[in-house]
């Protein structure tokens, strides 16, 4: 996956079901390790087992990532046992679509920003010092199409995934000069259970292992946004502006002059 040394470790949170499943099993392979993080026990020995029987090594953790003390002790316990490699955070939820047209209540929009920032957050950034301490490493965000096309009928999830956006672009800069790679995952309308809950038009719509595939094609070639498929990207870019409005060699100089000069 990284020029000249192959990745063999990875942790995916939400793998119990939709995308994080399929990029488990892409995953799957002998020699690999993987650590499957998600809620519900009997989905994620589900993949856990599909993964096994494909000759990865795997560990499990039925957790949830807004408990952060947890999530921390497991990712720093498989740690310094496997040496990550690259780490997905991929969990998520939406509130789905409301047939009376209501907006996301309040407490609906604290409970997702909880999941899709902290979450994430929570899954990220213990791994980042071991990361650092190695100098390599690869962190994943998967955040929606949604991050710069937003979704009125999804405002709180376009919102927290436009903040996963952002600050996945930042930290690929921040961190470069570390060795370790940031992507940001962008997909449009994948099914799993949770477009399904999604009663808006889902155009262009494509199947987990078909997301899965092009997400790791994203990967190998290392793309700042890996979006897909291409008619909504170049639909919905012009809605907020491009994924990213400043090229990364400027975005350095202005916020780091004293690191831009290293
Ligand atoms: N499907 C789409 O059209 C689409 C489009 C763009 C982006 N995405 C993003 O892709 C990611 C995966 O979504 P999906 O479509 O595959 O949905 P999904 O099938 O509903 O899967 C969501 C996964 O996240 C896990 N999860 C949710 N909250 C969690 C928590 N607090 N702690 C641990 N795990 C948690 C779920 O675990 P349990 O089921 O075990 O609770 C499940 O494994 C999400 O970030 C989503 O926003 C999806």
């Amino acid at each position: 996956m990284q020029e000249g040394v192959k990745e063999r470790v990875y942790v995916i949170t939400g793998a119990s079901s939709g995308i994080g499943r399929a990029l488990a099993i892409i995953l799957a392979q002998p020699g690999n390790s993987l650590a499957l993080i998600g809620r519900d026990a009997a989905r994620l020995a589900e993949t856990a087992r599909a993964c096994a029987s494909r000759g990865a090594t795997v560990t499990s953790l039925r957790g949830d990532v807004r408990h952060r003390d947890e999530t921390r002790t497991f990712l720093l316990q498989f740690d310094a046992a496997n040496p990550v490699d690259c780490v997905i955070a991929n969990a998520g939820i939406s509130v789905g679509t409301s047939p009376t047209g209501e907006i996301e209540s309040e407490d609906e929009t604290f409970a997702l920003f909880e999941t899709n920032i902290a979450g994430a957050l929570a899954t990220v950034l213990p791994l980042i010092p071991c990361m650092r301490t190695r100098m390599r490493g690869r962190v994943v965000f998967v955040s929606s199409i949604a991050a710069f096309a937003p979704l009125p009928d999804a405002a709180a999830y376009s919102g927290s995934k436009a903040a996963l956006l952002a600050y996945g672009l930042a930290m690929r800069e921040r961190l470069r000069d570390d060795g370790i790679k940031v992507n940001v995952v962008c997909p449009g309308f994948v099914t799993t259970p949770m477009a399904d809950r999604y009663l808006g038009w889902k155009p262009f719509e494509i199947s987990t292992e078909a997301a899965a595939r092009r997400i790791m094609r994203g990967l190998r070639r290392n793309r700042a946004v890996i979006a897909f498929p291409w008619p909504l990207v170049l639909g919905g870019a012009p809605a907020a502006g491009t994924p990213r409005t400043t090229p990364p060699g400027w975005s350095r100089r202005l916020s780091f002059p004293h690191l831009a000069q290293q």
